[in-house]
């Protein structure tokens, strides 16, 4: 049998790796998850029991009790929700909760985002893209969601000081840090717009299979 065609694409926050995720997808034919939603949804759980995301019990205990309905809750963007991911996703035990889902996710070929796809979830994955851009073009794009959504927008400088300080969380922490892994091919997006990232990408891919 022919191997699952399994794309692992990790990067910082609001580098484009979920709407690369999602469009590379439906071009190749496979499912999308977004794995933030579900440090998301933890960190959401969390806060619902009136705990501190960064309790390790408290949040291992929510990861455990996730169930699919809590990715659809519309409460997971935004400035808590965001921190609230990050502290619980320092957690080993939220992160061994939730590897087996993820991984019975990607069975059939799939197209995987997150933080430590290629290096932890799918370390077999025939292709991995590390999907990058520079902090400001970052916060930038976060604002301009933030804005077009509507309501309390924070201000630039906040955006940026919180996303720099999520990342560096993100990339220091021990468990599963942010990194490319050893095979992944490195995409920066700062220059490029969703259309020229997809098409970077599917050279990528064309190469990496051989086809
Ligand atoms: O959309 P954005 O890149 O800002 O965030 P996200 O991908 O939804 O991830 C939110 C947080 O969840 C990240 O800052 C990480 O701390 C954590 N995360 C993780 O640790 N591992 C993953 N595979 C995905 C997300
Ligand atoms: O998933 P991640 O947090 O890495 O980023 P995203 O949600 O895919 O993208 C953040 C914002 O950047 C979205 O509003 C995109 O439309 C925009 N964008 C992009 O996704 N890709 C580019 N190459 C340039 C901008």
């Amino acid at each position: 049998a022919e191997r699952p065609l399994t794309v692992a694409i990790d990067g910082p926050a609001a580098s484009g790796k979920g709407t690369l995720a999602k469009r590379l997808a439906v071009v190749l034919g496979v499912p999308h998850l977004d794995t933030g939603l579900l440090y998301r949804a933890v960190g959401r759980r969390v806060l619902d029991a009136g705990a501190d995301p960064a309790d390790a019990a408290a949040a291992t205990d929510a990861a455990v009790a996730l169930v699919p309905e809590d990715l659809s809750r519309a409460d997971l963007r935004g400035p808590v929700a965001d921190a609230a991911a990050a502290k619980v996703a320092s957690v080993p035990g939220v992160r061994a909760a939730l590897l087996d889902f993820q991984r019975r996710f990607a069975q059939g070929g799939a197209v995987l985002d997150g933080r430590d796809i290629g290096t932890v979830v799918l370390p077999d994955a025939p292709v991995k893209l590390f999907v990058t851009a520079g902090l400001d073009v970052r916060a930038q794009r976060r604002y301009q969601e933030l804005v077009s959504r509507g309501g309390a927008v924070p201000d630039f400088e906040t955006i940026r000081a919180e996303m720099a300080a999520r990342d560096e969380a993100d990339r220091t922490r021990t468990a599963a840090p942010l990194r490319p892994a050893e095979d992944a091919a490195i995409l920066d997006t700062s220059d490029l717009d969703a259309d020229g990232a997809l098409a970077r990408a599917e050279a990528i891919i064309r190469w990496k299979l051989g086809v």
